[in-house]
C-alpha cells in the first residue's frame, strides 16, 4: 500500500487517516498517485490510457484500476485547496478567472452566447452549480444502458458526493409556487426524475464544501493507477500498417514546461485509449489525432487516419432563459436546488442571494456578467466592450439593487443541432462551435412555455413576499431583456413577443454536449467506430442532455463503463487461462 502525507493543510495529523493512499485533511484527500506530469518518464506503459481527468475521467479510472494499470492524464490542476473550487459561496471565481492557469476556459460559440470548459481535476464538476438529479428511467432505456447496472453506478457515486440540500425560504417559496402554478405532483426530495416538482440533490454539503468527481478517486485502487495533471495530450497515435483497422497504441503528451511524453498500451488485445476530454475537447483530440472529416483535417495539414465526417456534429447545448425578481426581503444565498419538470419540455430551477454580482463579494454569480452572462444584449452583440460596460454598472449599483434571485428554464433535448471545427492545431485553444439555439421550433416553444410558468410562479401565492406587488411580470421581463445588467429597467417594448425575449435574452446553462455521438461517431459500447483500441466516454456521446442536469449521468457513465469494461476483460482472461 502506497503511503502518502497530507500536505494540502496543516490541520490534517499524519498518520491517524491513511487508507488504501489517501487521507482526508480538511475534505482534501491526498492522493499518491496523483503527480505533475513534470515528473513522470518520458515513456510510460499502461493497460487502460484515459485523456481527461474530468466529470466521466475519474469515476473511470477509479474503477478500471481496481483491476487493471491506468493512466489519467489531466490538462489541468488539482481542485483541493482552491477555495474558488471548494466554497459555494465562490461560484463563478473560476470562471471569472481569465488566467491560463484557471480551472475554467472560457469560450464563445459562433451563435455569441459565452460559455465555459473546465481545466481542472474533476472537470466540470470543478465548476459547475452542484444539482445533482438523475435521469429518467425512459432515457436510460433509450441510451441501452443495463437499468440494474445504472442505478447501482448511481449509488456508487452518491455515496461519495451526492447531499440533500438544506432549503432555505426562498427556495421554498419557488417550490411552493412552482406546485400552484400547476407544475404537478410534489415529489418531495428525490434523485429521480419524475415530473413535477422536486427538490434535487447537490453536490454541496451542508457547510457549503463541494464534493467533486475528483473525489470518486478515492474508490481508486493506488497500486493501479497514476493520475498526471498539467498533463495535456496533443494526440492519439494510431498503428496503421498491415491491420484491417488502425489500432490506437499510444499518446502524446507536454507537461508544464513544455517537455513532450508518450505513453503507450501495453501489450495485451483488451488494453485501450479512452478519451474522456468533455463535448468539445473529445471530438477536438480525435480530429487533432487524424480521426475526423478528412477535408478540414487537410485544411490543417493533419495526416488523415479515418475519414469520419460525423465527428464534432450534433453538437448542442441546451438554451437558458431567466428571469430576476428583485426582493423586499432579504434572501438565502442558494444555488439550483428545486426544479420543476414539467409537461411539456421545459425545466424551472433558480437561484437566489449573492450568487450573482454586484460588490466585490458578490462578483461570481450563475448570472453576473463577469463570468460571462449577458441577458440585456442579443447574443451577437455580447462583445468585451459590452461585457465590460455591465460589470463597470454593475460595480456601481446599490447592494439593495441585488436583493432577490433568478428563476431560469431550461428547455430538455434540445432538438436543435449544431457543430465543430478545428481553429488551430493546438489542444489548448478552442475549436470553434455552432450550437444554433431554438433553430428547431420545438425549442422555442419550449422555452415560451417555461417562461410563462415563470410568470405564474411570480404571481403566485407563495412567492408573493418575495416581490414588489409593483413590479408587474412584464416590467420584470423589462428589466430582464433590457438593463444594463442583467437585472435594472430601462426599456420596454410591450409588442415584443416571448419568441423574440426567448431569442434575445438566451444564455447557456453549460449543458453543451455531442460531438462524437452513440450510433454516429462510436457505437452502443462506446468505442470509436473503424479504429480499434479507442472508446470515447463523456458528455460527447450524449444526443440529449440526461435528466434535467446532466452531471449525475456524466458520473454514473463513467462507473458504469468502467465495471463493463472489467467484466469483458475478465471474462476474456478466464477464457485464456
Ligand atoms: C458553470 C457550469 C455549471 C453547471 N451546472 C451544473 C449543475 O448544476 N448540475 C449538473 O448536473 N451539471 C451542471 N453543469 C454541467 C456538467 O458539469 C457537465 O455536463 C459535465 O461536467 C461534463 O462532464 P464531461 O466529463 O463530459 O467533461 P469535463 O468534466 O469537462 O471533463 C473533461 C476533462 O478533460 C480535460 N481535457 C480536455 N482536453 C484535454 C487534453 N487534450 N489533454 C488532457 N486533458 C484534457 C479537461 O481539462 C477536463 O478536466 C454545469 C457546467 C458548468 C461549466
Ligand atoms: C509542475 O512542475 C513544473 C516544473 O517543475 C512547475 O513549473 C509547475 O509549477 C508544477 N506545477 C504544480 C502545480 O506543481
Ligand atoms: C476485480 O477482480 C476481482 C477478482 O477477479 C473481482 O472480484 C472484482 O469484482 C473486480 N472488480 C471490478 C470493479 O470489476
Ligand atoms: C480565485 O479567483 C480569483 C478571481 O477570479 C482569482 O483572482 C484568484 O487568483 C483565484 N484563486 C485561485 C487560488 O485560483
Ligand atoms: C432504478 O431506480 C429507479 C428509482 O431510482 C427505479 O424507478 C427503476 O425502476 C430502477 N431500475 C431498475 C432496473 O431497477
Ligand atoms: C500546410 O502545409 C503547407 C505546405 O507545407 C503550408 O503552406 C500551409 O500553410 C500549411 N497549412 C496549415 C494550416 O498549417
Ligand atoms: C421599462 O424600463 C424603462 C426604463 O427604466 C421605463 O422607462 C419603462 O417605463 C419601463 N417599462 C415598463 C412597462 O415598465
Ligand atoms: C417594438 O417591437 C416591435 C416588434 O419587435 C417592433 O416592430 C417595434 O419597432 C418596436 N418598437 C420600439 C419602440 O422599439
Amino acid at each position: 500500500m502506497a503511503l502518502g502525507w497530507c500536505r494540502f493543510f496543516g490541520a490534517c495529523f499524519i498518520g491517524i487517516l491513511f487508507l488504501h493512499g489517501f487521507c482526508a485533511c480538511d475534505r482534501a484527500p491526498y492522493y499518491s498517485f496523483m503527480l505533475n506530469a513534470t515528473s513522470a518518464p518520458t515513456i510510460s506503459y499502461y493497460d487502460y490510457i484515459i485523456v481527461g481527468g474530468g466529470t466521466a475521467g475519474c469515476p473511470l479510472a477509479a474503477t478500471l484500476s481496481q483491476n487493471a494499470s491506468v493512466l489519467l492524464l489531466e490538462r489541468g490542476g488539482s481542485p483541493y485547496g482552491n477555495p474558488n473550487i471548494t466554497n459555494l459561496a465562490k461560484f463563478g471565481a473560476a470562471l471569472s478567472d481569465p488566467s491560463p492557469t484557471s480551472p475554467s476556459q472560457r469560450f464563445i460559440s459562433e451563435d455569441g452566447v459565452i460559455n465555459a470548459r473546465a481545466r481542472v481535476l474533476g472537470g466540470g464538476s470543478c465548476l459547475n452549480a452542484g444539482f445533482y438529479t438523475r435521469a429518467s428511467p425512459e432515457y436510460i432505456r433509450a441510451a441501452g444502458w443495463d437499468g440494474r447496472l445504472a442505478n447501482e453506478s448511481y449509488q456508487w457515486v452518491e455515496r461519495r458526493v451526492a447531499f440533500e440540500p438544506q432549503m432555505g425560504p426562498w427556495q421554498s417559496a419557488v417550490r411552493d409556487g412552482l406546485l400552484e402554478a400547476g407544475v404537478l405532483p410534489n415529489n418531495g426530495f428525490t434523485y429521480d426524475h419524475i415530473k413535477g416538482t422536486k427538490v434535487g440533490g447537490t453536490i454541496f454539503d451542508r457547510d457549503g464544501n463541494r464534493h467533486t468527481a475528483a473525489d470518486l478517486l478515492e474508490y481508486a485502487n493506488p497500486g493501479g493507477l497514476t493520475v498526471l495533471l498539467h498533463a495535456t495530450v496533443y494526440k492519439i497515435l494510431f498503428a496503421t500498417k498491415a491491420r484491417p483497422k488502425p489500432v490506437a497504441h499510444g499518446v502524446v503528451y507536454r507537461d508544464a514546461s513544455g517537455a513532450k511524453h508518450r505513453a503507450y498500451l501495453k501489450r495485451g488485445l483488451k488494453n485501450e485509449i479512452i478519451i474522456s476530454s468533455g463535448a468539445l475537447g473529445s471530438p477536438q483530440l480525435l480530429m487533432l489525432s487524424g480521426v475526423g472529416p478528412a477535408q478540414q483535417l487537410r485544411a490543417h495539414n493533419i495526416t488523415v487516419v479515418l475519414d469520419q465526417p460525423m465527428v464534432g456534429q450534433l453538437m448542442s447545448d441546451n438554451p437558458m432563459n431567466a428571469i430576476f425578481v428583485p426582493s423586499p426581503l432579504p434572501v438565502e444565498v442558494s444555488l439550483i436546488q428545486v426544479v420543476g419538470i414539467t409537461q411539456y419540455g421545459s425545466y424551472i430551477e433558480a437561484a437566489s442571494g449573492e450568487n450573482f454580482g454586484g460588490s466585490p463579494q458578490r462578483d461570481y454569480g450563475m448570472f453576473s456578467p463577469k463570468i460571462g452572462q449577458l441577458s440585456t444584449v442579443p447574443p451577437k452583440q455580447r462583445t468585451p466592450e459590452a461585457l465590460a460596460k455591465a460589470i463597470e454598472i454593475m460595480n456601481n449599483l446599490d447592494q439593495q439593487a441585488f436583493q432577490g434571485g433568478f428563476i431560469l428554464e431550461k428547455i430538455m433535448g434540445p432538438i436543435s443541432t449544431g457543430h465543430l471545427e478545428l481553429r488551430t492545431r493546438h489542444p489548448e485553444d478552442n475549436p470553434s462551435v455552432t450550437f444554433n439555439y431554438f433553430k428547431e421550433p420545438q425549442d422555442l416553444q419550449r422555452c415560451v412555455e417555461g417562461i410563462s410558468t415563470i410568470e405564474k410562479v411570480i404571481d403566485s401565492r407563495p412567492f408573493s413576499k418575495f416581490r414588489f406587488d409593483y413590479l408587474s411580470v412584464p416590467q420584470l421581463l423589462n428589466m430582464t431583456a433590457s438593463a444594463p445588467v442583467n437585472l435594472l429597467p430601462r426599456h420596454y417594448n410591450s409588442s415584443q413577443s416571448l419568441e423574440d425575449f426567448c431569442k434575445d435574452t438566451v444564455m447557456t446553462i453549460w449543458h453543451y454536449h455531442g460531438g462524437c455521438q452513440v450510433g454516429s461517431v462510436v457505437d452502443h459500447d462506446y468505442k470509436v467506430m473503424g479504429v480499434d483500441a479507442l472508446r470515447v466516454i463523456d458528455g460527447s456521446t450524449f444526443n440529449f442532455s440526461p435528466g434535467t442536469n446532466p452531471q449525475a449521468t456524466v458520473m454514473m457513465l463513467g462507473r458504469y463503463m468502467g465495471v463493463n469494461i472489467l467484466k469483458k476483460r475478465l471474462a476474456n482472461e478466464d477464457l485464456a487461462n
